[in-house]
């Protein structure tokens, strides 16, 4: 749940470091700090807060000496975010510094035995017992250090360290969490993801779980908890410095909105050739989707929400029964799981904990694995049978748009995909493929049509609460919807199944409430019609979703959101899309920070 980067050459590493950290901050940022070696001495600066005050505290790095160090910028997990908190975490005798992303489960244990061999602690965090083990099987080998400390660990790490002995060497470890070496001339890194390395390299290294690395400026060598050194093949990064970026927005999540065209354009193109979808990269042919007698998606917030949206499209055309489950829920809920079942996987960033620990149990039980990922090389995919990435580019904004609608896109992909493996999609494939081929075009549409929802957000941003209601791929998009205005706004938002409402929520609705409905699902507009009638006659004020030319809901509604006409099957990743643009705009009416909600952190990587 935090960003660590790391650095080594000629230059003063201090700036190098805090300009990493930045580009990292999405992943934590209630303190940060950097440590660097100079004159055989560590020097470690941290504070609290955005990495704005750490870089005030150090005139932006120009104030710290040394030409190698580690940086970290944190989401606190064990400990509050204070200064004493925040990493590096220097050993009792000064000559070995740590940054650390991930959790230390046996911490407690460890920190006793260490207390009781007259370690003194300076934080409450989980990473500290780390640098006294180094200190304590340090004997001049930093490597036999490392591999005695790693074994007394359990849990999930990406570490740097860095020691007094070795000037100008950094080492980096990973287990169970994202960590990338950049590989410069005279010069390298690494780092939690590669939007802190695409400015300095294009050329990086993905380390795998169990490996460790040692980097000169001159020299990359990585090895294993024996010692023996792995070969790793060097990936060139097509991602642009600009892709990681703002490019002219104001915030990160507006481009990321605006970006979602070109996105999911990504998602599809590569994937259609001759009038036909072929997914190149799968192994799941007719006879393995033969035996599969049900498919479960299961992923965390958003992620999940994909899943809930697409089961439909899959269930339509495959005829396979379709089971969404929280991955939360679903890894301790002794799962009806096993080799007839075909598991999805969705995760944009491919480390969220309990989506992998879901997947482990899952795969226990014998499931097919297939992975809906963003990050290429993450521990989903690596974890997968099968991956299908959905190209979006970095996703930095906290709350995810271009994440949730190329995943929704690469479910529909998947559904047609199947559905003509097994000889189900007939007559209506070609017209279905065009339809999934234009979606790129009405989410452009869709941004266009919508151009009042500036305005729409001063009438409603000031609501004690909001309720979005629809039925089918409606209800799953309204779970979106209002998770995305929750999340950026912290307006009290809940989404609701339109026909439950009777069943209990109609009693919240009183005079001036605002209700989002979503119509646009035609085979049962009727049915929601009505509730619109129902909530109105309570006293509501209706904010309706549904295409230009529905004159009916057009009657009833107090103000309007559009999607162009289009195929209802395929059409929660366009219903979105104006969503987040009034989650987005409520957010900046109530001065939020709208790409670092309160709270939250871009990648889950504990439980
Ligand atoms: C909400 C949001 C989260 C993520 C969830 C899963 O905007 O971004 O709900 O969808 O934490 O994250 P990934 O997709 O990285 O597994």
């Amino acid at each position: 749940m935090c960003g660590i980067v790391g650095f080594t050459g000629e230059q003063n590493a201090a700036p190098v470091l805090l300009d990493g950290l930045k580009k990292l901050e999405y992943r934590g940022y209630d303190s940060a700090g950097i440590a660097c070696m100079y004159n055989g001495e560590i020097s470690v600066i941290k504070a609290s807060g955005r990495i704005a005050n750490l870089c005030e505290r150090t005139d932006d790095g120009r104030s710290v000496q040394g030409q190698a160090g580690i940086g970290h910028t944190r989401w606190a997990t064990h400990g509050a975010p204070t200064e004493e908190n925040a990493h590096p975490h220097l050993s009792n005798d000064g000559r070995f510094a740590v940054v650390h992303n991930g959790i230390i489960e046996n911490y407690l244990t460890l920190r006793e035995e260490l207390i009781r061999d007259g370690y003194h602690f300076d934080s409450e965090t989980d990473t500290e017992v780390i640098v006294h083990l180094i200190e304590m099987y340090y004997r001049g080998d930093m490597r036999e250090a490392l591999a005695k400390t790693t074994n007394r660990l359990s849990g999930s790490y990406a570490l740097g360290v860095i020691c007094t002995e070795e000037p100008g060497r950094l080492y980096a470890v990973r287990e169970a969490s994202p960590l990338i070496l950049g590989i410069g001339i005279g010069e390298n890194f690494f780092a939690s993801d590669v939007t802190a390395l695409v400015s300095h390299t294009r050329n990086v290294i993905y380390l795998d779980d169990g490996e460790f690395a040692e980097l000169t400026p001159d020299s990359v060598q990585i090895f294993d908890i024996t010692g023996r050194t792995i070969d790793k093949k060097i990936t060139r990064i097509s991602w642009n410095v600009q892709a990681a970026e703002k490019g002219g927005f104001e915030h990160f999540m507006l481009k990321e909105i605006m970006e979602q065209p070109g996105a999911v354009k990504a998602t599809i193109a590569p994937r259609v050739r001759d009038g036909r979808i072929v997914f190149d990269e799968l192994t799941i042919d007719r006879e393995i989707l033969s035996g599969i007698r049900k498919i479960v998606i299961t992923a965390c917030g958003s992620a999940y929400y994909a899943g809930c949206a697409g089961r439909y499209a899959l269930e339509r055309l495959c005829r396979i029964p379709v089971e969404t489950e929280l991955a939360s829920e679903l890894r301790y809920s002794d799962p009806l799981i096993d080799a007839h079942t075909l598991l999805i996987v969705i995760s944009q960033s491919g480390e969220t904990a309990d989506t992998i620990a879901a997947m482990k149990e899952c795969k226990a039980r014998g499931a097919r694995t297939l992975a809906i990922v963003n990050v290429v090389g993450s521990s989903v995919a690596k974890l997968a049978d099968d991956t299908v990435y959905t190209w979006a580019g970095p996703e930095i904004a906290v709350a995810t748009t271009k994440g949730y609608t190329t995943q929704v896109t690469a479910l529909y992909m998947l559904a047609l995909y199947f559905a003509d493996q097994l000889g189900l999609a007939g007559d209506a494939y070609a017209e279905l493929l065009k339809a999934l081929q234009q979606l790129p075009r009405r989410i452009q549409q869709a941004i266009d049509m919508n151009a009042s929802i500036p305005a729409l957000a001063k009438k409603y941003h000031k609501s004690k609460a909001l309720f979005f209601i629809g039925r089918n791929t409606d209800y799953a998009v309204a779970l979106e919807g209002a998770l995305k205005m929750k999340e950026i706004s912290y307006l009290h938002s809940e989404a609701y199944a339109a026909g439950e409402l009777k069943h209990g929520t109609i009693a919240l609705i009183e005079d001036h409430q605002p209700v989002i409905a979503l119509c646009c699902n035609p085979h049962i507009m009727e049915k929601t019609l009505s509730n619109i009638v129902e909530v109105k006659a309570r006293g509501a004020e209706v904010l309706a979703l549904t295409f230009r030319n529905n004159h009916k809901i057009l009657a009833e509604a107090d103000d309007l959101l559009f999607i162009p006409d289009m195929d209802p099957l395929f059409s929660a990743v366009i219903e979105i899309v104006p969503l987040q643009l009034l989650a987005y705009y409520v957010a900046k009416e109530n001065g939020c920070d709208i790409d670092k909600p309160k709270n939250l952190a871009k990648s889950v990587t504990v439980e």
